[in-house]
């Protein structure tokens, strides 16, 4: 079992389960809904503690009525908040999510009225104790900075860094990541051809990184040391891919953690990735 430290969001997830994906201006009955809570880092957090490790979370709460859906759910997985910022004013980031039943898609449209985690909050956790460092790639000035602290102070712990926004200037963060988790829709807004073309792309530029980028239905790619492997998806019937991106960072991180081969780390997020998209949220994903 590892020490994990996750620093990034939590949100709240209000889930409306429709039969198909509405046109504009349309009228639609939703069928079925539901409030969990969700967040990049949390929902990663909350994978890698069904995976046997002890958790801690570092982002922001603030102190209204909707906190306590967030932390009800984080102490169900025993993901630790202590380094948390706990602030009096603003809204939990709020996510009003489409699900689609046809497809199994997820359209969310998302509100944000919270100030982001800071450096100053991140440089009072004692990090000797982890095993590992994951960041989620937003915040990009203050996250830079916590990264570089990690690095300046546990050298030898590593970083992973989820890249899945195209976001201004988050190549800031590539830097001091050892393992960084690109998404398809980053790779696309780089110009990619194909999850190959990105990932020896990007190894050639930091070859002594791990990169990997997620594929959607099709599957993975990784590369480390510009060697290249590819895990195909498994075939499902899609259910729900509303943190698929998450799980698979997750399986990752696991893995990674285990020393496992690239190609085994591939294999496993694309495993417990695929399983969550047969099934709504993230419950019981370690169950084979
Ligand atoms: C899934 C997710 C949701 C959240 C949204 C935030 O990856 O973390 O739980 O609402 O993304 O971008």
């Amino acid at each position: 079992m590892a020490k994990i430290l996750c620093t990034g969001i939590a949100t709240l997830d209000i889930i409306n389960e429709v039969a198909c994906y509405p046109d504009e201006d349309d009228e639609i009955r939703i069928l079925a809904q539901e409030k969990r809570r969700g967040g990049n880092a949390t929902n990663t957090a909350v994978v890698l503690s069904q995976l046997g490790h002890q958790c801690f979370w570092a982002g922001t709460l603030v102190n209204e009525s909707d906190r306590q859906t967030i932390l009800s759910d984080l102490e169900y997985y025993q993901i630790n908040y202590d380094n948390c910022q706990f602030l009096e004013h603003g809204k939990i980031p709020t996510s009003y999510i489409t699900l689609s039943q046809d497809t199994g898609s997820r359209t969310i449209s998302h509100y944000r009225d919270l100030p982001e985690y800071t450096f100053d909050a991140f440089k009072k956790i004692n990090l000797h104790s982890f095993d590992w460092f994951h960041f989620e790639g937003r915040n990009i000035e203050q996250t830079q900075q916590m990264i570089h602290w990690c690095k300046q102070h546990c050298p030898d712990t590593p970083i992973s860094v989820e890249i899945e926004k195209p976001r201004d200037l988050i190549v800031k963060l590539f830097k001091f990541a050892d393992i960084m988790l690109f998404s398809k829709q980053y790779a696309l807004s780089r110009a990619a051809t194909s999850v190959k073309d990105f990932c020896q792309r990007l190894s050639a530029q930091y070859p002594d990184k791990t990169i990997s980028c997620a594929w959607g239905s099709s599957g993975a790619g990784a590369s480390f040391k510009q060697q290249y492997y590819w895990q195909t998806a498994l075939k499902i019937k899609t259910v729900d891919t509303l943190a698929a991106g998450d799980v698979f960072n997750a399986g990752m991180i696991d893995q990674q953690l285990r020393q496992s081969h690239l190609k085994k780390c591939l294999e496993f997020a694309c495993q417990l990735a695929g399983k969550k998209c047969t099934q709504k949220g993230i419950a019981d994903l370690s169950a084979k």
